[in-house]
């Protein structure tokens, strides 16, 4: 099994990776389960039927559990949702000696998390990922929902008690969910560790190559890179923040494709290549983007779709997801691998750049 600890200001807690896990978290996390009063499991409607009894009968060797289950997909971290979730916690009798266990992919991480962090002004919770991507959103404490206005405008730091990734759940995930847990891995790769990008770029050419065997080893890389940049800065005051490589134009992406038509992945993706390209049209760095181009498109991201969107559209929803300053958009740019950089840039430039579908400009 793969294991570390992530230390925050005021939370340790441990990530745990492997085949089967799901059917020993009773004693995986014993130490945080006994006693409690109960554990709520939060899933979605997809997920829950293909593990939820399973991750239950582990769970109930030590407690009492119930369960709830959103609608899968991102339109769960709603409003809506949320107080329903709320209603349940109140209805189930739980108090602050009770846990959540969020079983899912980020969707659910998120609001079950947020959901955690706000009960009786916050309560446990337990982060039980079950796609690629929640490699990256399971640990760093980061929780929310959509407001229509924008993604993940309405959120809290709440860190989770343990990590329990149970890889095995991954086999029934689509190409497609694949696809988008891999570019947060190739993201951490970026920002962080040439090597560790050269080792993806070597290895990983087709959508098959991410299913491999080797993905146990990614995700630990993965997860620790993200895990050390969390430590450093919980809150998201400096560093942090280059973990948004490619989110300046992916949320936005994201938003004017209506939510669910591109995953974040693929979104991130366009977004990342994106960033690359302005890095280069401002001067900073000299990435090759027809070969950057060439690995994503063989892996099976949508490069070019960005060019399917108004460019003015593109542009508003940035303005509303927090990438706003008075001279212009924030993003994330990357000097060379392993050299990030946050920029704010004039929209003019921005606007070029979504028209322009040449890749080298
Ligand atoms: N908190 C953070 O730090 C952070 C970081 C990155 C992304 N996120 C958030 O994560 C969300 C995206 O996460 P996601 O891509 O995991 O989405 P998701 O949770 O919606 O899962 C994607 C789809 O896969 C299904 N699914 C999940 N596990 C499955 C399994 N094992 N087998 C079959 N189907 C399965 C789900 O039902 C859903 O339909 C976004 O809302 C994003 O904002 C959060």
């Amino acid at each position: 099994m793969e294991k570390f600890t992530i230390t925050t200001t005021n939370d340790q807690y441990d990530v745990l990776i492997d085949y089967g896990l799901r059917h020993q978290l009773d004693t995986l996390c014993r130490s945080i389960l006994e006693g409690r009063k109960k554990a709520l499991i939060i899933s979605d409607t997809k997920v829950y039927p293909l593990y939820g009894e399973e991750v239950k009968k582990s769970l109930a060797r030590l407690l009492p559990v119930a369960h709830v289950t959103v609608p899968n997909g991102e339109r769960a971290k709603s409003l809506e949702v949320y107080r329903d979730l709320l209603t349940t916690c109140i209805e189930e009798e739980l108090d602050r000696n009770s846990i959540i266990i969020a079983l899912g992919g980020g969707v659910i991480g998120d609001i079950a998390g947020f959901t955690a962090a706000t009960y009786m002004r916050g309560i446990p919770f337990i982060q039980v990922p079950t796609t690629l991507l929640a490699q990256d959103s399971s640990v760093g404490g980061k929780t929310g929902i959509n407001h229509p206005l924008g993604k993940n405008l309405i959120g809290a730091f709440h860190q989770p008690s343990a990590v329990v990734y149970d890889i095995d759940m991954l086999q029934t995930l689509s190409d497609k969910e694949w696809l988008s847990g891999f570019a947060e891995m190739m993201k951490h790769a970026y920002i962080q560790d040439p090597n560790y990008l050269a080792w993806l770029k070597e290895h990983v050419n087709t959508l098959d190559d991410i299913k491999k065997p080797s993905i146990r080893s990614s995700i630990r890389r993965s997860m620790k890179i993200k895990a050390t940049i969390v430590e450093k800065d919980e809150k998201e005051a400096g560093i942090r923040a280059f973990l948004n490589f490619g989110h300046t134009l992916g949320h936005a992406l994201e938003k004017v494709s209506g939510y669910g038509e591109l995953t974040h992945g693929e979104a991130v993706a366009c977004g990342m290549l994106f960033a690359m390209r302005l890095s280069n049209t401002l001067q900073l760095s000299t990435w090759d983007i027809e070969e950057e181009k060439a690995w994503f498109q063989a892996i099976g991201y949508p490069v070019d779709i960005v060019f399917q969107y108004e460019p003015e559209a593109l542009i508003e929803a940035m303005r509303l997801d927090k990438k706003r300053t008075s001279k212009g958009l924030t993003f994330v740019l990357l000097k060379k691998a392993g050299e990030p950089m946050i920029q704010t840039v004039k929209e003019t430039i921005v606007r070029q750049l979504l028209q322009r579908k040449e890749a080298s400009s």
